[in-house]
């Protein structure tokens, strides 16, 4: 029986054109600078984003690491929300690998302003001897919050304000291109306001591999050495980077049919007792709290119906709309949803 597979964009498989891609891919040893295939992506992708040089990773995880490890000491502090990814999935990476310690805004809805930054700035000593504030963290778009766009107004701001007190700001821009795509704003629109920013090829964009990093020369002569020091020393990596290359080429603008697939899906589960974002890009967040059922025992039940979803905290469900369903499947998995959320209710 067909799976409806909503866990994550980073499940997507590669389709036989990406396949060809990769089975044609010119490749070299990376370690001697001669993988055609990685040069052009790191070329284009900095072109694409305005920045001056850029450093094809393994991972989201790995261009995030690297960028924390570029631009701080050990003991600096890095002002983050806590819902990002690096607080709420990477929290172990940054303290082990960074060595950082994470000062957390607490917003409702991911985006932090120079209001919350100054907040953060003054929830500690910071002056002589104590920890310096050396980064600013942030997301586009928010996992945490549905996908939320970070807006753009918003970024210039917390930028200048950062460049004005010497503190950096690092973008995960992991999803920056659904962002794009929602906004009708160029990827060097967001990059403009970021001393580095990263872009998935294996989320959305439905590479099978790596993320990238772009920023100034000089970081980024850093950031291949970290990336090195972190495990991610590339040889023949052209046949990752030719599928990232067609996915960033080829990928971008299908976005938009997922993002309206979000929409179609919340349209679709209609339940008073169930609170959704009104979701901007692909990310579709359902707190279930008033079913009275958790939301591990709610997955577990869609999944024996063969309806794939991630259990985001303890009574958010997470739905991601990529290349992995279509308009049909949303259809039909919003019945099977649909027929898990009477079964609960039934029960009470
Ligand atoms: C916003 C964000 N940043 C970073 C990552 C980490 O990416 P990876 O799984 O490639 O390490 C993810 C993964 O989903 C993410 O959603």
């Amino acid at each position: 029986m067909k799976k409806y597979d909503f866990r994550s964009d980073t499940c997507t498989m590669p389709t036989d054109e990406m396949r060809k891609a990769i089975f044609e891919a010119k490749v070299g040893d990376q370690g001697y600078g001669e993988d055609i295939e990685t040069n052009n992506l790191e070329e284009y992708c900095a072109k694409l984003f305005n920045k001056e040089a850029a450093v094809f990773m393994c991972s989201g995880t790995m261009s995030d690491q690297v960028a924390i490890r570029c631009w701080t000491n050990s003991g600096d502090e890095v002002i983050i929300d806590e819902s990002y990814h690096i607080n709420y999935f990477q929290g172990a990476q940054s303290i082990d690998l960074g060595k950082v310690i994470l000062n957390t805004c607490k917003t409702s809805d991911g985006i932090i302003h120079v209001s919350d930054i100054k907040e953060r700035l003054n929830s500690r000593m910071h002056n002589g001897t104590f920890t310096k504030t050396k980064l600013l963290s942030l997301e586009n778009t928010v996992n945490s919050h549905g996908g939320k766009v970070f807006p753009i107004d918003v970024l210039k701001e917390d930028y200048e304000f950062c460049k004005s007190n010497g503190i950096k700001v690092h973008l995960d821009g992991e999803r920056i291109m659904n962002a794009c795509v929602a906004t009708g704003l160029k990827p060097s629109d967001y990059a403009q306001y970021a001393d580095t920013i990263t872009l998935s090829f294996s989320k959305g964009l439905g590479g099978p591999f790596g993320s990238i990093i772009m920023g100034d020369k000089d970081t980024m002569i850093k950031a291949r050495k970290y990336r090195r020091w972190y495990g991610g020393h590339l040889h023949q990596s052209g046949f990752m980077a030719a599928a990232a290359y067609y996915a960033v080429t080829h990928n971008v603008e299908r976005l938009k049919y997922d993002h309206d697939n979000a929409k179609l899906l919340v349209k679709l589960i209609k339940n008073n007792k169930i609170i959704f974002n009104d979701p901007e890009t692909n990310i579709v967040m359902m707190n279930i709290k008033n079913l009275g059922v958790k939301a591990e025992d709610f997955v577990d039940k869609c999944k024996e119906k063969n309806v794939l979803l991630f259990p985001y905290n303890e009574y958010i469900v997470r739905a991601i709309l990529c290349l992995n369903v279509d308009k049909d499947d949303v259809i039909e998995a919003s019945k099977i949803i649909n027929s898990v959320i009477e079964e609960f209710e039934s029960e009470k």
